[in-house]
This record gives structure tokens, C-alpha cells and sequence, in this order.
């Protein structure tokens, strides 16, 4: 007998055929972004659900009795109430792996926009104000031969210091709760301590989880340790930095500029000073949105789920959920 699946986001065809194969579908036919009722509306009967960032707490939980697996397209799963699913015996997956390419691009392009000042240059050129002349207002500084400090080497770290060192000629400095001699070995990244890593790097590259414990790990006190020359990039979530702390370092000249994906309230509300700096890059949480790896990802999205529901290991279990029988032992 089928099972009862709801899909809340958009997902390419190919993918909900593959579904609609081995599930009994429904899926929210209205504009995003989803409202929170029609999810709680549309699990009452589901016993999986495909879904992208939206909170999966206690009270979605309460309103989907027979939830066995929630399948989350992203890779971060901070929107997931871990201990709440624990509780309920709910297998969470997520989808690491066929986004680290393509996020690491855009990190590269954040690194590159706001050292050679990128927006503010093609705003020139369009506004019709590029004069001729003395064209020292408008350098930039070199991102070659320069140092990258990683704060969190998972696969996308590892990702970009790989095009850092062989595309770039770049030292890579980089921190994390456990050190990885694979990646030293392999691309000669160096192990610092957070306030070391800090004070040397040219660029600060956040690319932790957010978790209660990561949570504002860019305070006041870390944006003072950087040299005022470095440039400070965040492709992770928000929520790891003190973003009234990361103004107040910019407009104090504290650091050179900042290259952003997250926010810690999304979308960046219009009136917040971000927009108004300079040399701030902000882009709209687009790390892993090129058409191939969103595909990727609903396709890695749908068979975890299908693995689930057919008592089977999923590829990519969210680790703290994940048991003998369905994830990683
Ligand atoms: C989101 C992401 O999935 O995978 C992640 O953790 O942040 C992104 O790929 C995407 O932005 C959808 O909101």
C-alpha cells in the first residue's frame, strides 16, 4: 500500500515522477513562500515530507501523527527541533555532498566581488560616471597570493580551499572542533587556533552549522581580532554571526569589507544598514541555486526519503537522528 507524502516546495518533474512512483503524492500548488499553515495542513495524513527550511518543531509534529521521515532539501538542518523528532522516533535527512562545487563558487565570487569591489564598479560603469583619468579610487585589493582563514572545515570548506590553494596560490589557515589531517595532507591547509587564525588571515571565511553552540560566534571581540585590512565572507547561516557587531566593525573600519549569503533575518529587511555600506556584497542566500544542484539536491531529497519509507537506509541521514537500522552506525 502507497504511502502518504507531502511535498511543500517546488521540485523538477523528473524528481516528482520518481515520487510519484513509489509514493502517494500531494504537494502545495500555491506561491511561496509556503505558508506555515498549508504545511501543518498538508502533513495531517503524511508519513513523509520533502521540505526546505521551514521550522519542523513540536507543533508540526503534533499535526502529523504517522510522520516517519521529514526529507530536507538543503544541507543545513538548524530549522530541524532535533530532541522533538528524537522524541517521536522521526528520521530527518538532509542533503550534503552534491552542493559543495557550487557553493564554493559562490564563495569565490564573494571573495572576488568584494576585494575588487565588483558592485560598486558595474554601478559606475552603468550610471554613466566612469570618467577617464585617475583611476586610483577605484582599486581593489588582490585575493592571489593572499591568506584565507576557514572557520569551519566540512566539505564546502574543504571545497573552497582547494580552488584557494590551486587556483589561487592562497595560504589556507582554517579552524575546526576536530583537526583534518586528510585536507592538511592533501592541500597543505594549516591548523590555527581561533585567535591566531583571526589576526593573520586576508580573508575570514565562516562556513560553520548553526547550532546553540555556534550560534553568534562572530561577536564584537573576533571582528576586533582581524586585521583592519581583511575582508570577512559568510556563505553559512546568519544566525553565526552578531550582525549589529559586524556593522559596527565595518563602519569603524575594524575590517576592510564583507562578502554575504545569510542574514540572520531572511530576507535582509530593506531599512537594515548592510544595505547602505559600501563595501558590503550582500547576495539573497543563493549559494547552492544553480539549476543543476538544486536538481541534485531534490533528487538526493526524494530518494532518502523513498529509503525511508521503504525501511531501507537513506544515503544521508541528519546524523543525530540516525539509527542502526536507518542511517549511520
Ligand atoms: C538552501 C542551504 O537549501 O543547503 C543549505 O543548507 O543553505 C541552501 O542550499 C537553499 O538556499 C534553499 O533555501
Amino acid at each position: 500500500m502507497a504511502t502518504n507524502v507531502f511535498i511543500s516546495h517546488p521540485i523538477p518533474a523528473e524528481v516528482r515522477a520518481y515520487l510519484d512512483d513509489h509514493c502517494r503524492c500531494s504537494a502545495w500548488q500555491g506561491g511561496l513562500p509556503v505558508p506555515r499553515k498549508a504545511i501543518l495542513e498538508g502533513v495531517s495524513e503524511a508519513e513523509g515530507l520533502l521540505t526546505v527550511g521551514g521550522r519542523i518543531d513540536d507543533e508540526l509534529l503534533d499535526h502529523a501523527p504517522n510522520l516517519r521521515v521529514v526529507s530536507n532539501i538543503s544541507v543545513g538542518y538548524d530549522n530541524l527541533d532535533i530532541e522533538a523528532l528524537r522524541r517521536r522516533g522521526v528520521i530527518a535527512t538532509h542533503t550534503p555532498g552534491v552542493l559543495d562545487e557550487t557553493v564554493a563558487d559562490l564563495v569565490m565570487t564573494l571573495m572576488l566581488s568584494t576585494a575588487r569591489r565588483v558592485p560598486e564598479l558595474d554601478a559606475l560603469v552603468k550610471s554613466g560616471e566612469w570618467r577617464k583619468g585617475d583611476d586610483r579610487v577605484l582599486y581593489g585589493v588582490d585575493v592571489h597570493h593572499t591568506s584565507l582563514g576557514i572557520i569551519g572545515m566540512g566539505r564546502i570548506g574543504e571545497t573552497v580551499a582547494r580552488r584557494a590553494r590551486m587556483g589561487f596560490g592562497m595560504e589556507v589557515l582554517y579552524h575546526n572542533r576536530r583537526r583534518r589531517p586528510d585536507v592538511e595532507a592533501e592541500l597543505g591547509v594549516l591548523y590555527r587556533g581561533i585567535d591566531e587564525l583571526l589576526a593573520s588571515a586576508d580573508f575570514v571565511l565562516l562556513m560553520l552549522p548553526l547550532t546553540p553552540e555556534t550560534a553568534g560566534f562572530m561577536g564584537a571581540e573576533r571582528f576586533r581580532r582581524m586585521k583592519r585590512s581583511a575582508i570577512f565572507i559568510n556563505a553559512s547561516r546568519g544566525g553565526t554571526v552578531d550582525e549589529h557587531a559586524l556593522v559596527r566593525a565595518l563602519e569603524d573600519g575594524e575590517i576592510r569589507a564583507a562578502g554575504l549569503d545569510v542574514y540572520a533575518r531572511e530576507p535582509l529587511p530593506g531599512d537594515s544598514p548592510l544595505t547602505r555600506l559600501p563595501q558590503v556584497v550582500t547576495l539573497p542566500h543563493i549559494g547552492s541555486a544553480t539549476a543543476r544542484t538544486r536538481h541534485a539536491m531534490a533528487d538526493l531529497a526524494a530518494r532518502n526519503l523513498v529509503a525511508v519509507l521503504s525501511g531501507e537506509r537513506p544515503p544521508s541521514p541528519v546524523p543525530e537522528l540516525a539509527t542502526a537500522e536507518a542511517g549511520n552506525d
